[in-house]
Formats: C-alpha cells, sequence, structure tokens
C-alpha cells in the first residue's frame, strides 16, 4: 500500500493542504501566523472570495485551483450561483466537494479535473475568475493567467492572491525564507514576480491590471477587455 508523504505533492495531499484551510477557518490561530510569516492579513482571503456573493443568480465563476475550497466561503446558500471548481487534483476536489457540503452550497458547486494551463472550457465562459494562493503553485504561471484570461467573459473580472517572487530587502527578506520552505516541501512551483504576473495579465487582454503586494502575498485584479 502506497502511504502518502506528509508533504510533497498535491496529488498526495500534502501535510500544507490540511494546515491552510485550518489556518483560514481559525483565524485566531491562521491570523497571527500569517502576520508572522507573510506579513499579511489572512482574512483578506475572505473579503476577496466576498466578491462571489454579490453576483446574480445563474453568474458562471471559475475557482482554480479549487484546492481545499477556501473561494467556496464567498458563496451565498441559495443563490442560484453556477461556480466551477477546477484542480488538478482528485483528492483536493475532494476536499472542496467536502467544503461545499459543510458550507451548504453543493447545490452551486460543479469539481472538474483539469489543468489550469488547459482549461477545458470555451473562450469567454464566465462571469468571473478567481484563483487564490494558485500561481506560485502552478508549472506555467504565464500559460495560467493566458488560460484564466481566456475563458473570462469580456468585460468580467479575474482577481486571485498568489505569493510572489519579487525583489524583497530588508525585513521582508523573510518572506525568502517561507518560499524556501515550500520548495523542500515541493508545494511550489517556478513562480512568477508581481511585475511579470501584471504584465502577463496585459498580454492576456485584459485592463485595469492592478495589483497590490500586502507583505508577501500579491492580490491582483483585472478586467478582459471587450474586443
Ligand atoms: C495552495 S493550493 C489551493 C488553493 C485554493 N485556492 C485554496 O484556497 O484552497 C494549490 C492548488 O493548486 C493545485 N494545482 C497545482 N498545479 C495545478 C495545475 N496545473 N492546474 C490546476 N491546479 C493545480 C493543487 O492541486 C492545489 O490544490
Amino acid at each position: 500500500m502506497r502511504v502518502p508523504r506528509a508533504v510533497g505533492e498535491w496529488s498526495e495531499d500534502p501535510l500544507w493542504a490540511r494546515i491552510y484551510p485550518h489556518l483560514v477557518e481559525h483565524p485566531a490561530l491562521g491570523a497571527p501566523l500569517w502576520r508572522l510569516g507573510l506579513g499579511t492579513d489572512i482574512s483578506r482571503l475572505d473579503a476577496a472570495a466576498s466578491e462571489i456573493g454579490d453576483l446574480p443568480a445563474g453568474a458562471r465563476v471559475l475557482d482554480v485551483p479549487a484546492g481545499s475550497g477556501i473561494a467556496l466561503r464567498g458563496l451565498r446558500p441559495g443563490a442560484g450561483v453556477d461556480l466551477v471548481a477546477a484542480d488538478i487534483s482528485p483528492r483536493m476536489l475532494e476536499r472542496t466537494s467536502a467544503a461545499a457540503e459543510r458550507l451548504g452550497v453543493t447545490d452551486q458547486v460543479t469539481t472538474t479535473l483539469a489543468d489550469v494551463a488547459r482549461l477545458p472550457f470555451p473562450d469567454d465562459s464566465f462571469d468571473l475568475v478567481v484563483s487564490f494562493t494558485g500561481l506560485h503553485v502552478f508549472p506555467d504561471p504565464h500559460a495560467a493567467i493566458e488560460e484564466m484570461v481566456r475563458v473570462l467573459r469580456p468585460g468580467a473580472t479575474i482577481s486571485g492572491s498568489a505569493l510572489f517572487d519579487d525583489d524583497f530587502r530588508g525585513l521582508a527578506r523573510r518572506y525568502r525564507l517561507v518560499h524556501a520552505a515550500g520548495r523542500l516541501g515541493q508545494v511550489l512551483g517556478p513562480m512568477c514576480s508581481s511585475a511579470e504576473a501584471a504584465t502577463w495579465l496585459a498580454g492576456a487582454g485584459a485592463r485595469d491590471v492592478r495589483l497590490e503586494m500586502s507583505g508577501g502575498i500579491g492580490w491582483f485584479r483585472a478586467v478582459k477587455g471587450l474586443r
């Protein structure tokens, strides 16, 4: 029998996949740890996800990578939104489904096994794309951005967060320790800088690109241009 490693690939349900949602769901523990390690406020995740709750019934949302289903915290039970939760790991999609169950939103969530670099959706098919803590994990963050913008409807928003490989100075150099630990645990990909992400978003056809660094985490937001 194959025993999953405690840390390691996402398909093997790494330890981090269990710790991360726990920190978000228990801010008394998560907030100080997040502040110490990443210099930012963990509650920003909930604030960003709450945008999903502002959408009208029938709106289509893509959450990639769905992971432990953190974005589902933004869904309002009974809101009639159609959220597609995509991830490359079947084990992580099981976690997404469990989160949907806990939150009472299973009727609004469909899970899809997919590689973000080859999304199985037509162009212009979503009213919102969210991607929380994903870009730093993806093997090809540039291809991921191009695909996420491709499937977005013109005039609609892409929003997300990621660890960026920026040129941190002074005390902020401690984020490099977080990156090193992530690489050791095999949960980080090649990563990119916030400037690269902004350039790739614009190159993919997004406008009004905003990218705000908050400690070691960058929050990005852009609107797909009308053709
Ligand atoms: C930090 S975790 C999940 C983040 C998720 N948004 C959450 O908040 O729980 C990163 C996720 O990226 C997924 N992933 C890694 N490479 C991927 C790829 N090429 N396409 C889609 N998902 C991928 C992993 O399986 C993992 O679930």
